[in-house]
C-alpha cells in the first residue's frame, strides 16, 4: 500500500506535543489511527478534534513502560482494522538534569520509557507484521544522539539505544517491513523542560521559545517516510531548527 490513506497507524506518546501533531497530520491525509498514551483526558481531546474534523482516531490508555498495554494498542489496531501498518514509537521524557543531582527516578524512566518501551512496542507489532508480510515500524530518536550536549547524558545514551535497535531491527526486518528512525531537534512542545530541575527548565524553555521548530515539521518528516512506495524504506531523517548548532 503506497501513501496514507486507509493506513493504520498506532502512535505512542499522543496526547500532546510530536505525537498529537503526527496523528493530527496523519488523519488529515485519510490515516486511520489508534492513539496511546496516559493522560487520558489529554489524549481523549487528540481523538475529539480528530474526530470532529471528518477523522478516524481511538484512543487507547497506554504505557510504554508496560507490555501488556503495547499489545492493548497493537491489538486494538487490529480487532477494529484488521490489521497494523504503522507503529510510531514516540512517547518520551525529557527530564534531563546532571549526574550531580542524582535523580535516579528520572534515569531509570527514561530507561524505560525510550528503550524497554520500544521494545515493548517491537514485541507487540512485529509477529503481526510478520503474519501480514508488511508492516513499518518508525522510532523516534533525537538529535542528542549524533550531538552530547550536557548536562543530557542519560537521555542521549536512551536515544542513542534508539538509534541502534532501530538500525539493528532494519537489518533483520527482511524485504516485507520498513524500519525508519526520525531524529527531530528542539521541537516546540511541552516535554521541553517537563520534570527537569527550575532553574534548567527555565533555561531550556527559554532556548526553545528562542529556536524551536513547530512539531508539525517533525510531523512532516513521518509522513514523509510512511508515503513512500512500498519497497522503499527511509532509514533517517534529521530534521531540527536552522539555528540549533
Ligand atoms: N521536543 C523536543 O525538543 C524533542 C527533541 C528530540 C526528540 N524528542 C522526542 O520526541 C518525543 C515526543 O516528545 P515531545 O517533545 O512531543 O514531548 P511531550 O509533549 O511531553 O510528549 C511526550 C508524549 O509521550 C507520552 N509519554 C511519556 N511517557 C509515557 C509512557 N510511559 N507511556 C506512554 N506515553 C508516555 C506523553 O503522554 P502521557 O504523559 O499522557 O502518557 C506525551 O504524549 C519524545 O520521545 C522525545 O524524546 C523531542
Amino acid at each position: 500500500m503506497t501513501g496514507i490513506r486507509g493506513k493504520v497507524i498506532a502512535i505512542t506518546g499522543a496526547s500532546s506535543g510530536i505525537g498529537a501533531a503526527t496523528a493530527i497530520h496523519l488523519a488529515e491525509r485519510g490515516a486511520l489511527l489508534v492513539l496511546g498514551a496516559r493522560r487520558e483526558d489529554r489524549l481523549g481531546a487528540v481523538v475529539d478534534a480528530i474526530t470532529a474534523n471528518g477523522g478516524a482516531a481511538t484512543g487507547v490508555l497506554v504505557d510504554v513502560t508496560r507490555r501488556e498495554d503495547l499489545r492493548r494498542l497493537v491489538d486494538t489496531a487490529v480487532d477494529r482494522y484488521g490489521r497494523l501498518d504503522v507503529l510510531v514509537s514516540n512517547a518520551g521524557t525529557m527530564a534531563v538534569s546532571p549526574f550531580d543531582d542524582l535523580r535516579q527516578d528520572d534515569w531509570d524512566a527514561m530507561v524505560a520509557t525510550h528503550v524497554t518501551g520500544l521494545l515493548n512496542g517491537i514485541g507487540a507489532a512485529l509477529p503481526v507484521f510478520r503474519r501480514q508480510r508488511s508492516g513499518h515500524f518508525v522510532n523516534v530518536g533525537s538529535t542528542a544522539a549524533h550531538v552530547v550536549k550536557s548536562p543530557q547524558a542519560v537521555y542521549a545514551a536512551t536515544k542513542t539505544a534508539v538509534k541502534v535497535l532501530t538500525e539493528g531491527l532494519r537489518q533483520e526486518a527482511g524485504p516485507d517491513l520498513r524500519v525508519t528512525l526520525v531524529s527531530p531537534g528542539f521541537t516546540d512542545t511541552e516535554g521541553v523542560g517537563k520534570g527537569a530541575g527550575p532553574e534548567l527548565a527555565a533555561a531550556m524553555i527559554a532556548q526553545r521559545d528562542e529556536i524551536a521548530m513547530p512539531p508539525g515539521a517533525v510531523a512532516s518528516a513521518i509522513a514523509y517516510a510512511v508515503e513512500q512506495p512500498e519497497g522503499v524504506d527511509v532509514g533517517e531523517i534529521v530534521v531540527r531548527p536552522t539555528a540549533q548548532s
